[in-house]
């Protein structure tokens, strides 16, 4: 039988009960009841709450109704308990445990609720199913490590919030309900009932807003704001997210990435207790490429592509020399120790590198006396010593090699060098490696669309002296974007805006927008551009993913209270879920099937 607190008041926190001074004193818990053990007359009883375990003893010398009841209990049920602290004796503490020096012996237990056997144990380190753990999240979010996840990410907002506040930042809310601001993703809609036909769009980030607060001469707004993207998921991504958002009026890149550096060293001090140095290294997107075939480079380990292209262009290798004289690019990378890979385990590597887009790999194992390679024949003497000092490489070295066009070659290396970054044990998790990537080509060419579209979104800058290729040669311009990487992963993202009416409407032109598409769409932001806009600029970070590399976890599921699947199904609640008839029609909806 359930009871009732019928006056009951909690006095102190399981996790608090960590101090010999308590001994003696009469305390009243509450919690849920992690493990119960009966040893020969005496029931220990693990009582959880959100801070921690604290031992309770029942003893019939102490109390025989409590004692009894005791005896009914099972894990997960919900009790109070009133009883005496006390020091346990010499032998029997719990090192293991903040509270492991007391004990709480009850003379009172009141059993608020009852529980069904959990479908797992609440305990930290859980090995189960996630999809069993996300149906029944409530008990997922009961285990500890799951706990801190979430007690970090609060402290991460509010430091967020503290810090720029302190430094002048408003924070404003823009709408949910909304116009489609374009990031790249598809947009989740929302039926008007009372506009049959129309639709609000879920924004995809506030970044409409937060210009147009600009305009306003709100100067400096920030928001820890939910954007929606409707795309393929992956572990870093989730349909709905967390972003921190911020702009800032009268300011160029510099400003902007000195202040988000303080702000990251003041979040890791205050959050975690380590220290980031600043500034962050910086590489241009070109730089970044090149070295590491990412512009999201991992940077705590080295392993950096290099080109070759210059030493092989005149051996007899045909694949080398065609994809050259086709434009391309031969790079390569060394790995250390690894020439003793079998026939097997480099035809798996060359699939590995198939799987990134390589059409092929060649392979060079460095041994004592010469080098072991079915390529070897197709280049001299010179060319082969040239290539090895090139690579850097030892002997007992793996050289690889990709020739293809520069972004397939950045591709298959990239990714090859991030595998061997963990084969080779590169990734030390304790560290946490910052880096700022700058100018970023404005444009990418959609070759499904046949058309330019915005690589970061339409409303980044060119860089000044770019600004006359808007005409000439669009692929080269760069923009006045950066991105912010942590350990291999993008977690902010932000640019200079244009602030011009007459380049806004160069690049939406750009873009393939007929002057009246860009009215329509983006009417009202042109508009406000000939009220007095500054220059502005910002950034946002994906509040997720950097907790979740905080917490040092892989998966921002673990960050996030109630995520969705990689098929963005909640799978406690069961949405998206159909709807009934009559909704629809509400919403003048007819479903094609
Ligand atoms: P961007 O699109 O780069 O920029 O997004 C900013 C950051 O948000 C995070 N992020 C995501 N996190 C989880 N799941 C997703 N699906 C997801 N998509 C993005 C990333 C990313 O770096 N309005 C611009 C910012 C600006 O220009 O100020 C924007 O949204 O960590
Ligand atoms: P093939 O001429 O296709 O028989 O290839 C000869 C060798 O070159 C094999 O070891 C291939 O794996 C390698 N190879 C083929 N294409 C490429 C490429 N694009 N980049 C690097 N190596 C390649």
């Amino acid at each position: 039988m359930a009871e009732v607190l019928g006056g009951l008041k909690r006095s102190h926190v399981c996790g608090t009960l960590n101090k010999a001074a308590l001994a003696g004193q009469t305390v009243c818990l509450m919690g849920w009841v992690q493990t119960r053990r009966d040893h020969g007359g005496l029931i220990f009883v693990d009582l959880r709450d959100r801070t921690g375990i604290v031992q309770v003893v029942f003893s019939p010398e102490v109390d025989r109704t409590a004692f009894t009841k005791a005896e009914t209990i099972r894990s997960e049920f919900v009790v109070a308990v009133v009883g005496e602290v006390r020091i346990r004796p010499e032998g029997t503490l719990n090192p293991n445990l903040a509270t492991g020096e007391l004990e709480v012996y009850a003379h009172e237990l009141r059993i608020l609720n009852r529980a069904k056997t959990p479908p797992f144990y609440i305990e930290e380190e859980l090995a189960v199913d996630e999809i069993l753990r996300l149906r029944y999240r409530y008990l997922d979010l009961r285990r500890p490590d799951m706990q801190r996840c979430l007690v970090l990410r609060h402290l991460v907002a509010k430091t967020m919030r503290d810090f720029l506040d302190a430094r002048g930042f408003l924070e404003i809310e823009t709408p949910m309900l909304t116009k489609s601001t374009p990031e790249g993703a598809r947009d989740y809609l929302v039926p008007s009932r009372v506009n049959p036909g129309n639709f609000y769009a879920l924004p995809q980030s506030p970044q409409i807003f937060k210009q147009l607060l600009m305009v306003a001469g709100y100067e400096r707004y920030f928001q820890i704001v939910r954007c929606f993207r409707d795309e393929d998921l992956r572990a870093d991504r989730q349909p709905e997210f967390t972003q921190l958002d911020l702009e800032m009026s009268f300011i160029e890149r510099e400003e902007l990435l000195e202040l988000m550096e303080e702000m990251i060293a003041y979040l890791f001090q205050h959050c975690l207790d380590v220290e980031i140095k600043t500034p962050f290294p910086r590489l241009t997107y070109q730089e970044a490429m090149a070295r590491y075939g990412s512009d999201k480079p991992d940077l705590r380990f080295g392993l950096e592509l290099k080109d070759v292209g210059d030493i092989v262009k005149d051996s007899q290798f045909k694949v080398f020399t065609g994809a050259l004289a086709a434009g391309g690019q031969v790079k390569g990378l060394c790995l250390p120790g690894c020439a003793s890979y079998s026939r097997k385990e480099l035809d798996d590597l060359t699939a590995l590198a198939g799987v990134y887009g390589a059409k092929g790999l060649a392979w060079m194992l460095c041994q004592k006396e010469n080098i072991k390679s079915p390529i070897a024949k197709f280049f001299s003497e010179s060319q082969l010593t040239q290539l090895q000092q090139r690579m850097g490489a030892q002997p007992g070295d793996l050289l690889i090699f990709v020739a293809d066009q520069p972004m397939v070659v950045a591709n298959a290396l990239g990714h090859l060098r991030l595998e061997f970054g963990r084969r080779l044990n590169l990734l030390n998790p304790e560290e946490f490696k910052f880096a700022w990537v700058l100018e970023f080509p404005l444009l990418e060419w959609d070759d499904d669309e046949k058309r330019w579209v915005a690589m970061h979104h339409p409303f980044t800058s060119p860089m000044d002296e770019d600004e006359a290729l808007m005409e000439k040669d669009p692929g080269k311009i760069r923009a006045k974007a950066y991105d912010l990487t942590l350990n291999g992963i993008e977690v902010g993202g932000g640019s200079i805006r244009i602030h011009r009416r007459e380049i806004q409407e160069k690049m939406f032109k750009l873009l393939g927008l007929s002057p009246e598409e860009s009215v329509e769409k983006f009417g009202f932001m042109l508009e406000a551009f000939e009220y007095g806009t500054p220059p502005h600029g910002g950034i946002a970070f994906g509040l997720d993913r950097l907790v979740m590399l905080m917490a040092r976890r892989d998966s921002i599921r673990d960050v996030i209270a109630f995520p969705k699947t990689a098929s963005a199904v909640c799978q406690m609640t069961g949405a998206p879920s159909t709807v009934a008839a009559q909704q629809l029609r509400d919403l003048h909806i007819r479903l094609l099937r």
